[in-house]
């Protein structure tokens, strides 16, 4: 893991754009082990997460529990069914 921490802080720009699916009200427990050993000082993670209906569940709570010093910015839920026409919400988002 300190191996892949040190190839990400390499590769991370100041913004982050985490994509994930809903898994059980969170994020996928894999992103957890992953993001937990990365140093998130001083970026911005914008969180994208589709679902079945459940939104984003409780994955931004999560996300700014396991990076700590990044601010987590309000995320875009995506339902599955939606996501071939989100181009427009995916664009709002972004502005
Ligand atoms: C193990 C598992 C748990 C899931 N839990 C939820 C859930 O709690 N709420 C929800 O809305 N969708 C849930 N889903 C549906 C996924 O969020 C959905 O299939 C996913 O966003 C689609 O993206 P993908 O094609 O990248 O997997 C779950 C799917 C799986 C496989």
């Amino acid at each position: 893991m300190q191996k892949v921490q040190k190839k990400m802080k390499f590769f991370f720009s100041p913004y982050l754009t985490e994509e994930y699916p809903n898994y059980w009200g969170t994020m996928p427990m894999h992103m957890f082990t992953v993001l937990e050993q990365i140093d998130f000082e001083g970026k911005t993670v914008r969180p994208v997460c589709t679902h079945e209906g459940s939104g984003m569940g409780r994955s931004e709570a999560d996300l700014k529990k396991c990076c700590p010093g990044a601010v987590i910015k309000k995320g875009l839920a995506i339902q599955e069914s939606s996501v071939g026409r989100c181009d427009a919400a995916l664009k709002n988002w972004l502005e």
